[in-house]
């Protein structure tokens, strides 16, 4: 483990950030001169992702736990003294029809997408008044557009897109601000679990941007919100999505060739 002893660096809390759009997001925090507690409950990839950045603190912790997440925060204003950003980027996709999604499929998925950003909140509230910061929840297009298979994954996005909202009504009082990243699909290792080669055509036909994005293009926008650069924006849900959210009818027969 890395540690800095300059209490004045400010600290960002990223969750899931052993890999994919949380790992991006970790790295460029750190190049604009924060210290970044890295969350995550994948020990190994934990170790791997955190080893040779600095200031981190890796921190293994399930974000659906309570005490877990409790033990977290506490472990982080114990090294750092402040928590100025929360990204909660965790998440679980499972695709399935309705009929598929058995309760407990369902619950897996609620359990980290929703649950978890709202723990994760709660339980940094205290240091985020304190430092006045902001939270960044991380959505997904597919909490603004419903489709087939996303019974679980697509509510549970929705559900914090909502919440985004009523963090940012209650917690504006306190100059803590909260917004919100949806984004389009990036080739991680969560995608790739779920998108099939035909998913990845069809994603591109439908995009107007014609690709999917990378973990640096959300990771660029978490970091914006997170800024100084973004002190009058609160409630917000921004798609980073190549234009998915904009486009009602994406017809590949309706391309302009
Ligand atoms: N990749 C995409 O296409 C895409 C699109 C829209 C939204 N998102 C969202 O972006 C976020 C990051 O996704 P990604 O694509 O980088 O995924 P990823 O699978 O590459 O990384 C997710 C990380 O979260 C960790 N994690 C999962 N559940 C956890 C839990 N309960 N406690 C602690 N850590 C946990 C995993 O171990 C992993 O390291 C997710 O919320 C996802 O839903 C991704």
């Amino acid at each position: 483990m890395n540690s800095n002893s300059n209490d004045k660096l400010p600290t960002a809390i990223v969750t899931g950030a052993a890999r994919g759009i949380g790992l991006a997001t970790t790295k460029l925090f750190l190049s604009k001169g924060y210290r970044v507690a890295m969350v995550d409950r994948d020990v190994p990839e934990l170790q791997n992702a955190s080893d040779g950045l600095n200031p981190v603190w890796p921190v293994n912790c399930d974000v659906s736990q309570q005490e877990q997440v409790n033990a977290m925060v506490h472990s982080v204003l114990q090294w750092a003294g402040r928590v100025d950003v929360l990204v909660n980027n965790a998440g679980v996709a499972d695709f399935a029809a309705i009929q598929d999604t058995t309760f407990e499929r369902w619950q897996t998925v609620m359990r980290t997408n929703l649950d978890g950003v709202f723990l994760c909140s709660q339980a940094a509230l205290p240091a985020l008044r304190e430092s006045r910061g902001c939270i960044v929840n991380i959505a997904s297009i597919s909490g603004l557009r419903a489709s087939t298979l996303r019974v679980a994954y697509g509510t549970s996005k929705a559900a914090v897109i909502h919440l985004t909202k009523q963090q940012a009504a209650e917690l504006g009082e306190w100059g803590v601000r909260v917004n919100c990243v949806a984004p389009g699909p990036v080739k991680t290792k969560l995608a790739a679990a779920v998108h099939t080669p035909a998913i990845v055509n069809a994603y591109h036909d439908a995009i107007p941007l014609n690709r999917y994005g990378s973990e640096e293009e959300i990771a660029r926008v978490i970091v914006f919100l997170s800024s100084a650069e973004a002190s009058y924006l609160t409630g917000q849900v921004i798609a980073v999505d190549g234009g998915f959210d904009a486009t009602g009818v994406g017809l590949p027969a309706l391309r302009i060739p």
